[in-house]
Protein backbone atom coordinates (compact mmCIF):
# COMPACT_ATOMS: atom_id res chain seq x y z
CA UNK A 1 0.00 0.00 0.00
CA UNK A 2 1.22 3.77 -0.24
CA UNK A 3 2.14 5.70 2.43
CA UNK A 4 0.30 8.69 3.05
CA UNK A 5 1.47 11.53 1.88
CA UNK A 6 2.00 15.16 3.78
CA UNK A 7 2.70 18.44 1.83
CA UNK A 8 3.19 22.07 3.74
CA UNK A 9 1.98 25.04 1.64
CA UNK A 10 2.61 28.42 2.05
CA UNK A 11 1.14 31.34 0.53
CA UNK A 12 2.19 34.90 0.49
CA UNK A 13 1.87 35.93 -3.15
CA UNK A 14 -0.51 39.01 -2.67
CA UNK A 15 -3.01 39.90 0.59
CA UNK A 16 -3.24 36.65 2.41
CA UNK A 17 -0.55 35.00 4.75
CA UNK A 18 -1.40 31.04 4.55
CA UNK A 19 -0.13 28.01 5.48
CA UNK A 20 -2.16 24.42 4.99
CA UNK A 21 -1.17 20.53 5.58
CA UNK A 22 -2.61 18.38 3.09
CA UNK A 23 -2.92 14.51 2.78
CA UNK A 24 -2.41 12.82 -0.60
CA UNK A 25 -3.50 15.70 -2.34
CA UNK A 26 -7.07 15.61 -1.69
CA UNK A 27 -7.57 16.21 2.27
CA UNK A 28 -7.32 19.07 4.57
CA UNK A 29 -5.65 18.20 7.66
CA UNK A 30 -5.17 21.84 8.70
CA UNK A 31 -6.26 25.13 6.35
CA UNK A 32 -4.87 29.00 8.21
CA UNK A 33 -5.36 31.87 6.61
CA UNK A 34 -4.33 35.37 8.30
CA UNK A 35 -6.05 38.13 6.06
CA UNK A 36 -4.75 41.74 5.53
CA UNK A 37 -7.74 43.06 4.24
CA UNK A 38 -8.54 45.30 6.85
CA UNK A 39 -4.92 46.97 6.64
CA UNK A 40 -5.13 47.88 2.60
CA UNK A 41 -9.10 48.96 3.19
CA UNK A 42 -8.17 52.50 3.86
CA UNK A 43 -6.00 52.41 0.32
CA UNK A 44 -8.46 51.45 -1.39
CA UNK A 45 -6.43 48.15 -2.71
CA UNK A 46 -2.62 46.31 -1.53
CA UNK A 47 -0.21 48.26 -0.99
CA UNK A 48 3.08 46.24 -1.93
CA UNK A 49 5.24 47.23 0.99
CA UNK A 50 2.33 47.07 3.46
CA UNK A 51 1.61 43.64 2.29
CA UNK A 52 5.57 42.27 2.83
CA UNK A 53 5.71 44.24 6.38
CA UNK A 54 2.40 41.77 7.48
CA UNK A 55 3.30 38.60 5.86
CA UNK A 56 7.31 38.86 7.52
CA UNK A 57 5.00 39.27 11.41
CA UNK A 58 2.51 36.72 10.42
CA UNK A 59 4.43 33.63 8.60
CA UNK A 60 6.67 32.26 11.34
CA UNK A 61 3.03 32.34 13.68
CA UNK A 62 0.76 30.74 10.78
CA UNK A 63 3.42 27.83 10.03
CA UNK A 64 3.41 26.87 13.62
CA UNK A 65 -0.55 27.43 13.66
CA UNK A 66 -1.27 24.61 10.78
CA UNK A 67 1.16 22.19 12.34
CA UNK A 68 -0.56 22.65 15.93
CA UNK A 69 -4.10 22.13 14.36
CA UNK A 70 -2.96 18.89 12.52
CA UNK A 71 -0.86 17.67 15.44
CA UNK A 72 1.92 17.19 13.63
CA UNK A 73 5.76 18.15 13.58
CA UNK A 74 7.58 18.51 10.78
CA UNK A 75 9.14 15.33 11.05
CA UNK A 76 6.09 13.82 9.85
CA UNK A 77 5.70 15.96 6.38
CA UNK A 78 6.89 14.61 3.21
CA UNK A 79 7.63 18.37 1.42
CA UNK A 80 7.11 21.58 1.39
CA UNK A 81 5.10 23.63 -1.09
CA UNK A 82 5.34 27.46 -1.54
CA UNK A 83 4.26 29.87 -4.39
CA UNK A 84 6.67 30.98 -6.65
CA UNK A 85 5.00 33.16 -8.70
CA UNK A 86 2.52 35.44 -9.67
CA UNK A 87 2.12 37.80 -7.46
CA UNK A 88 3.92 40.81 -5.28
CA UNK A 89 8.00 39.70 -4.99
CA UNK A 90 8.33 41.47 -2.31
CA UNK A 91 5.33 39.69 -0.60
CA UNK A 92 6.35 36.06 -2.55
CA UNK A 93 10.04 36.27 -1.37
CA UNK A 94 8.31 36.30 2.34
CA UNK A 95 6.92 32.51 1.92
CA UNK A 96 9.39 31.87 0.11
CA UNK A 97 12.34 32.28 2.20
CA UNK A 98 10.11 30.56 4.92
CA UNK A 99 9.81 27.59 2.97
CA UNK A 100 13.38 27.58 1.99
CA UNK A 101 14.41 27.98 5.74
CA UNK A 102 11.66 25.30 7.10
CA UNK A 103 12.82 22.51 4.15
CA UNK A 104 16.51 23.42 5.07
CA UNK A 105 15.97 22.65 9.07
CA UNK A 106 14.37 19.95 8.47
CA UNK A 107 15.68 17.91 5.31
CA UNK A 108 12.87 18.47 3.50
CA UNK A 109 12.07 18.88 -0.62
CA UNK A 110 11.12 21.93 -1.93
CA UNK A 111 8.59 22.61 -4.57
CA UNK A 112 7.58 25.99 -6.07
CA UNK A 113 3.91 26.19 -6.97
CA UNK A 114 2.26 28.21 -9.69
CA UNK A 115 -0.36 30.60 -8.16
CA UNK A 116 -3.07 29.73 -10.85
CA UNK A 117 -2.01 25.96 -10.32
CA UNK A 118 -2.73 26.05 -6.94
CA UNK A 119 -6.27 27.74 -7.71
CA UNK A 120 -6.99 25.23 -9.90
CA UNK A 121 -5.79 22.71 -7.44
CA UNK A 122 -8.44 23.72 -5.09
CA UNK A 123 -10.56 21.31 -6.97
CA UNK A 124 -9.11 18.34 -5.96
CA UNK A 125 -9.98 19.13 -2.46
CA UNK A 126 -13.75 19.11 -2.65
CA UNK A 127 -14.10 16.51 -5.91
CA UNK A 128 -11.74 13.89 -8.38
CA UNK A 129 -10.22 15.95 -11.00
CA UNK A 130 -11.13 13.98 -14.47
CA UNK A 131 -9.13 14.71 -17.76
CA UNK A 132 -9.68 16.43 -19.83
CA UNK A 133 -10.65 18.93 -17.66
CA UNK A 134 -11.84 22.69 -18.42
CA UNK A 135 -10.87 25.30 -15.67
CA UNK A 136 -12.16 29.20 -15.87
CA UNK A 137 -9.39 30.96 -13.77
CA UNK A 138 -11.49 34.13 -12.42
CA UNK A 139 -9.05 36.06 -9.63
CA UNK A 140 -8.42 39.30 -8.80
CA UNK A 141 -4.77 39.57 -11.39
CA UNK A 142 -6.06 36.59 -13.63
CA UNK A 143 -8.71 36.26 -16.18
CA UNK A 144 -8.29 32.36 -18.20
CA UNK A 145 -9.03 29.56 -19.89
CA UNK A 146 -7.02 26.46 -18.69
CA UNK A 147 -7.39 23.58 -20.85
CA UNK A 148 -5.65 20.31 -18.80
CA UNK A 149 -5.24 16.90 -20.57
CA UNK A 150 -3.78 15.27 -17.66
CA UNK A 151 -3.04 15.94 -14.11
CA UNK A 152 0.23 18.68 -14.37
CA UNK A 153 -0.37 19.62 -17.83
CA UNK A 154 -1.81 23.30 -18.98
CA UNK A 155 -2.64 24.58 -22.11
CA UNK A 156 -3.51 28.00 -22.03
CA UNK A 157 -6.39 29.24 -24.60
CA UNK A 158 -7.77 32.33 -23.25
CA UNK A 159 -6.60 34.91 -21.32
CA UNK A 160 -7.83 38.77 -20.72
CA UNK A 161 -5.94 41.15 -23.12
CA UNK A 162 -6.87 43.91 -20.42
CA UNK A 163 -8.38 43.81 -16.92
CA UNK A 164 -8.87 40.61 -14.80
CA UNK A 165 -11.95 40.38 -13.65
CA UNK A 166 -11.40 40.59 -10.10
CA UNK A 167 -9.61 43.63 -11.00
CA UNK A 168 -12.92 45.46 -13.04
CA UNK A 169 -14.86 44.45 -10.27
CA UNK A 170 -13.00 46.31 -7.35
CA UNK A 171 -12.35 49.21 -10.13
CA UNK A 172 -16.37 49.53 -10.55
CA UNK A 173 -16.92 49.11 -6.85
CA UNK A 174 -14.01 52.03 -5.95
CA UNK A 175 -16.70 54.33 -8.19
CA UNK A 176 -19.76 53.43 -5.94
CA UNK A 177 -17.57 54.18 -2.87
CA UNK A 178 -17.77 50.40 -1.58
CA UNK A 179 -15.01 48.65 0.94
CA UNK A 180 -11.77 46.98 -1.14
CA UNK A 181 -12.22 44.32 -1.93
CA UNK A 182 -14.96 45.29 -4.10
CA UNK A 183 -16.28 41.98 -5.37
CA UNK A 184 -18.24 40.56 -2.78
CA UNK A 185 -19.90 44.12 -2.37
CA UNK A 186 -20.95 43.96 -5.95
CA UNK A 187 -22.61 40.92 -5.87
CA UNK A 188 -24.39 41.47 -3.54
CA UNK A 189 -26.01 44.82 -4.78
CA UNK A 190 -26.39 42.89 -7.76
CA UNK A 191 -27.74 40.03 -6.33
CA UNK A 192 -30.69 42.37 -4.71
CA UNK A 193 -31.44 44.23 -7.48
CA UNK A 194 -34.92 43.97 -9.56
CA UNK A 195 -33.54 45.81 -12.70
CA UNK A 196 -29.95 46.08 -14.65
CA UNK A 197 -28.63 48.39 -16.84
CA UNK A 198 -27.33 47.73 -19.87
CA UNK A 199 -23.55 47.40 -20.89
CA UNK A 200 -21.93 46.60 -23.64
CA UNK A 201 -20.28 42.45 -23.91
CA UNK A 202 -17.16 42.57 -25.31
CA UNK A 203 -16.83 39.16 -27.00
CA UNK A 204 -13.53 39.91 -29.60
CA UNK A 205 -13.02 38.57 -33.20
CA UNK A 206 -15.19 35.53 -33.69
CA UNK A 207 -14.09 32.15 -31.93
CA UNK A 208 -12.12 34.01 -29.54
CA UNK A 209 -11.56 32.64 -26.15
CA UNK A 210 -9.98 35.88 -24.63
CA UNK A 211 -11.75 38.40 -22.52
CA UNK A 212 -11.58 41.77 -22.31
CA UNK A 213 -13.04 44.09 -19.31
CA UNK A 214 -11.71 47.52 -19.75
CA UNK A 215 -13.85 48.66 -22.26
CA UNK A 216 -16.96 47.39 -19.88
CA UNK A 217 -15.29 49.01 -16.61
CA UNK A 218 -14.81 52.58 -18.74
CA UNK A 219 -18.28 52.01 -19.87
CA UNK A 220 -19.63 51.62 -16.17
CA UNK A 221 -17.33 54.54 -14.84
CA UNK A 222 -18.29 56.77 -17.45
CA UNK A 223 -22.24 55.82 -16.93
CA UNK A 224 -21.77 56.93 -12.80
CA UNK A 225 -19.32 60.07 -13.91
CA UNK A 226 -22.00 61.68 -16.52
CA UNK A 227 -24.98 60.81 -14.14
CA UNK A 228 -22.81 62.73 -11.16
CA UNK A 229 -22.53 65.62 -13.66
CA UNK A 230 -26.33 66.06 -14.47
CA UNK A 231 -26.84 65.95 -10.60
CA UNK A 232 -28.61 62.91 -11.42
CA UNK A 233 -28.71 59.73 -9.01
CA UNK A 234 -28.33 56.57 -10.04
CA UNK A 235 -29.48 53.34 -8.31
CA UNK A 236 -26.05 51.44 -7.35
CA UNK A 237 -27.91 47.98 -6.96
CA UNK A 238 -29.15 48.85 -10.85
CA UNK A 239 -25.54 49.55 -11.79
CA UNK A 240 -23.83 46.45 -10.17
CA UNK A 241 -26.67 44.43 -10.99
CA UNK A 242 -25.62 45.80 -14.89
CA UNK A 243 -21.91 45.29 -14.39
CA UNK A 244 -22.63 41.89 -13.27
CA UNK A 245 -24.58 40.15 -16.10
CA UNK A 246 -21.84 41.83 -18.90
CA UNK A 247 -18.89 39.80 -17.24
CA UNK A 248 -21.29 36.78 -16.35
CA UNK A 249 -22.56 36.49 -19.67
CA UNK A 250 -19.02 36.74 -21.46
CA UNK A 251 -17.85 34.28 -18.69
CA UNK A 252 -20.48 31.86 -19.08
CA UNK A 253 -20.61 31.39 -23.10
CA UNK A 254 -16.99 31.37 -23.57
CA UNK A 255 -16.83 28.60 -21.46
CA UNK A 256 -19.66 26.67 -22.75
CA UNK A 257 -18.14 26.75 -26.24
CA UNK A 258 -14.66 26.06 -25.09
CA UNK A 259 -15.77 23.16 -23.20
CA UNK A 260 -18.09 22.11 -26.18
CA UNK A 261 -15.27 21.92 -28.53
CA UNK A 262 -12.60 20.50 -26.55
CA UNK A 263 -15.27 17.73 -25.59
CA UNK A 264 -14.12 17.79 -22.08
CA UNK A 265 -15.17 15.46 -18.86
CA UNK A 266 -15.58 18.49 -16.15
CA UNK A 267 -15.49 22.06 -16.28
CA UNK A 268 -14.14 24.08 -13.36
CA UNK A 269 -14.32 27.36 -11.58
CA UNK A 270 -11.27 28.74 -9.62
CA UNK A 271 -10.07 32.09 -8.27
CA UNK A 272 -11.51 34.62 -6.34
CA UNK A 273 -14.23 35.75 -8.85
CA UNK A 274 -15.51 32.59 -8.47
CA UNK A 275 -16.83 33.04 -5.27
CA UNK A 276 -19.71 35.20 -6.77
CA UNK A 277 -22.66 33.94 -6.65
CA UNK A 278 -23.97 35.61 -9.95
CA UNK A 279 -21.16 33.48 -11.92
CA UNK A 280 -21.83 30.49 -10.05
CA UNK A 281 -25.51 30.32 -10.36
CA UNK A 282 -24.93 30.89 -14.10
CA UNK A 283 -22.05 28.43 -15.05
CA UNK A 284 -24.34 25.23 -12.51
CA UNK A 285 -27.41 26.40 -14.95
CA UNK A 286 -25.33 26.13 -17.94
CA UNK A 287 -23.60 22.90 -17.67
CA UNK A 288 -26.30 21.19 -16.47
CA UNK A 289 -27.95 21.97 -19.92
CA UNK A 290 -24.66 21.06 -21.48
CA UNK A 291 -25.00 17.79 -19.02
CA UNK A 292 -21.15 18.12 -18.52
CA UNK A 293 -20.27 17.94 -14.33
CA UNK A 294 -19.52 21.44 -13.49
CA UNK A 295 -17.64 22.31 -9.89
CA UNK A 296 -16.81 25.23 -8.47
CA UNK A 297 -14.98 24.81 -4.75
CA UNK A 298 -16.65 26.25 -1.30
CA UNK A 299 -15.57 29.99 -1.26
CA UNK A 300 -12.58 29.97 1.29
CA UNK A 301 -11.09 27.83 -1.41
CA UNK A 302 -11.86 29.92 -4.00
CA UNK A 303 -9.89 33.06 -2.26
CA UNK A 304 -6.50 32.49 -1.55
CA UNK A 305 -5.04 30.10 0.85
CA UNK A 306 -2.24 27.76 1.26
CA UNK A 307 -4.14 24.07 0.96
CA UNK A 308 -4.45 24.94 -2.60
CA UNK A 309 -0.73 25.30 -2.71
CA UNK A 310 -0.39 21.89 -1.22
CA UNK A 311 -2.75 20.08 -3.72
CA UNK A 312 -1.04 21.39 -6.56
CA UNK A 313 2.58 20.86 -4.80
CA UNK A 314 0.99 17.55 -3.92
CA UNK A 315 0.93 16.60 -7.30
CA UNK A 316 4.38 18.23 -8.59
CA UNK A 317 5.96 16.31 -6.09
CA UNK A 318 4.69 13.21 -7.06
CA UNK A 319 5.54 13.55 -10.79
CA UNK A 320 9.64 14.03 -8.98
CA UNK A 321 9.80 18.16 -9.90
CA UNK A 322 11.20 19.84 -7.01
CA UNK A 323 13.05 23.04 -6.72
CA UNK A 324 16.09 23.94 -5.19
CA UNK A 325 17.41 26.75 -2.25
CA UNK A 326 18.17 28.91 -5.88
CA UNK A 327 14.05 29.21 -5.81
CA UNK A 328 13.22 33.00 -6.11
CA UNK A 329 9.80 34.93 -6.62
CA UNK A 330 9.01 35.24 -9.82
CA UNK A 331 6.18 37.95 -10.82
CA UNK A 332 5.21 37.14 -14.12
CA UNK A 333 5.86 33.39 -13.83
CA UNK A 334 4.06 31.34 -16.79
CA UNK A 335 1.87 28.51 -15.90
CA UNK A 336 3.73 25.56 -17.52
CA UNK A 337 3.02 22.15 -17.27
CA UNK A 338 4.91 19.56 -14.65
CA UNK A 339 3.52 16.60 -16.93
O1 LIG B 1 -7.95 34.74 -6.04
P1 LIG B 1 -7.97 35.94 -5.18
O2 LIG B 1 -8.31 35.78 -3.72
O3 LIG B 1 -6.61 36.70 -5.25
C1 LIG B 1 -5.87 36.78 -6.44
O4 LIG B 1 -5.12 35.80 -6.73
O5 LIG B 1 -6.06 37.79 -7.15
O6 LIG B 1 -9.01 36.96 -5.87
C2 LIG B 1 -9.29 38.22 -5.35
C3 LIG B 1 -10.34 38.88 -6.23
C4 LIG B 1 -10.64 40.35 -5.85
O7 LIG B 1 -10.59 41.12 -7.02
C5 LIG B 1 -12.05 40.28 -5.28
O8 LIG B 1 -12.80 41.46 -5.47
C6 LIG B 1 -12.63 39.12 -6.08
O9 LIG B 1 -11.59 38.18 -6.15
N1 LIG B 1 -13.82 38.55 -5.43
C7 LIG B 1 -15.05 38.59 -5.98
C8 LIG B 1 -15.93 37.99 -5.05
N2 LIG B 1 -15.19 37.57 -3.97
C9 LIG B 1 -13.89 37.92 -4.23
N3 LIG B 1 -15.47 39.11 -7.15
C10 LIG B 1 -16.78 39.02 -7.43
N4 LIG B 1 -17.68 38.47 -6.58
C11 LIG B 1 -17.32 37.94 -5.40
N5 LIG B 1 -18.22 37.39 -4.59
ZN1 LIG C 1 -5.25 34.11 -6.06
Amino acid sequence: MRKDQYILGIETSCDETAASIVKNGHEIISNVVASQIESHKRFGGVVPEVASRHHVEQITIVVEEALKQADMTPQDLDAVAVTEGPGLVGALLIGINAAKAFAFANGLPLVGVHHIAGHIYANALVQKMEFPLLALVVSGGHTELVLMKADGQFELIGETRDDAAGEAYDKVARVLNLPYPGGPHIDKLANESDEALQFPRAWLEEGSYDFSFSGLKSAVINYQHNAEQRGEEINPNHLAAGFQQSVVEVLTTKTIRAAREFKVKQVIAAGGVAANKGLRNSLEEAFIKENIPFYVPPIKLCTDNAAMIAAAGNSKYSAGHLSDMSMNGRPGLELNSWN
